[in-house]
């Protein structure tokens, strides 16, 4: 169906779907985004980038979407990199609040499209405010949000065509990560070391994700599990807790199933109350230095009887058993792990729309881009 609007089946190659394609083609995009980065200097978003990103003290990320949890995620690159003090906001939320402006904060607006009406509101209403250093981090080039900013930073993931955002999603957050090392140098907080080290984890990306990328026949195992059932709860922690939030609006955006996302140290504050064995959780759960205390999480559901479904990496002791399955990374990736671990969220949506047989390219009520209130 979508197939003839866009160009024929030729464009689609091996896959039966673009979002399927695109999911794929990450390791590229990765490649394609970092392209003409040899090294983290604050000239990588502009021409103006050394005048603006020194004169900053604070952050203030606005998206909607999927793009709001890169942003999420950027927060604590940020904050532990840069040791900038970093407020995320929904779009449609801050351009109607009575936001208290500083001058100094850099405004970093993240849209695939740069069209998407509230991210543009928002940004008119910060500027308006007399927050004039202004950063554009989008994969359209010829956007209006791009024009409006006095930086940009383009991704180079190519036109995305599934409605469901991925490759833009990961390579959003592969720009965030160089703005997070950015804002750290220009706080003396890099060493050159310390960038090469980065540059190297950055450079290694691409093979680590197509590693991640094999898992999928594991991974549609545990979707054909998944379809059937009405609500799936996502766990997460740290910096993981957004890609968990990505996994849940994947669920319900193409599979159309019931899919929340809780900060694990919060399930004991409301949500145990609806586990049980209707009721699975994901957690994701990479050996990170909160892995001992999502376990006593992810403990709180077995004892309820609820089905865990664990993504965890290579040197993580949880071992599967009766009521918890584990799918293993094949590597640990420190502060990029994030990036990795969205993959096996995009892959268990998608295979999980697979089964139930929605239209995954152009789920119902949704649009690609949404360029009105
Ligand atoms: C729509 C799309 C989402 C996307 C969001 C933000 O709702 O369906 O996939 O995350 O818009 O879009 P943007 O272009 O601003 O990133």
């Amino acid at each position: 169906h979508t197939v003839a609007l866009h160009g024929g089946a030729a464009d689609l190659g091996p896959y039966r779907y673009y979002m399927q394609k695109e999911i794929f083609e990450q390791p590229r995009a990765v490649v394609d985004t970092l392209q003409d980065v040899t090294s983290i200097m604050p000239e990588l978003f502009g021409d103006n980038g050394w005048r603006v990103l020194n004169a900053v003290d604070s952050v203030l990320l606005l998206a909607c979407g999927g793009s709001y949890h890169a942003a999420l995620t950027a927060k604590y690159w940020i904050e532990s990199l840069a040791r900038l003090p970093v407020s995320v906001e929904i779009a449609s939320e801050y351009r109607y609040r009575d936001g208290v402006p500083n001058a100094k904060t850099l405004v970093v607006a993240v849209s695939q499209s740069g069209e998407t009406a509230d991210v543009l509101g928002a940004l008119q209403v910060a500027k308006r405010q007399g927050m004039h250093h202004t950063l554009a981090i989008c994969n359209v080039p010829t956007s209006a949000l791009a024009r409006e900013c006095s930086l940009t930073f383009f991704t180079r993931a190519g036109v995305e065509i599934g409605v469901a955002s991925t490759k833009a999603f990961t390579t959003q957050l592969v720009a965030l990560f160089l703005l997070a090392l950015t804002l750290a140098q220009c706080r003396r907080r890099l060493s050159e070391q310390d960038e090469q080290r980065h540059l190297l984890a950055l450079r290694h990306l691409p093979d680590a994700m197509t590693r991640v990328l094999a898992l999928e026949p594991q991974i549609v195992a545990w979707a054909e599990q998944l379809t059937r059932r009405q609500d799936i709860l996502f766990l997460g922690r740290g910096m993981h807790y957004p890609i968990a939030m990505e996994g849940a609006l994947k669920m319900k955006e193409i599979a159309y199933i019931h899919a929340e996302a809780y900060a694990a140290g919060e399930l004991k504050h409301g949500p145990l109350a609806l586990v049980s064995d209707e009721m699975p959780v994901v957690a994701v759960a990479p050996n990170d230095r909160l892995l001992e205390k999502l376990k006593s999480n992810m403990h709180e559901v077995s004892a309820r009887s609820g089905k865990l479904y664990v993504f965890a990496d290579i040197d993580c002791r949880i071992m599967s058993g009766p009521a918890i399955e584990v799918i293993r990374l094949t590597e640990h990736h420190g502060l990029l792990s994030p990036i990795l671990h969205t993959i096996p969220m995009q892959l268990l949506a998608f295979h999980a729309a697979l089964a139930r047989g929605t239209d995954i390219d152009k789920p119902r009520n949704l649009a690609k881009s949404v360029t009105v209130e």
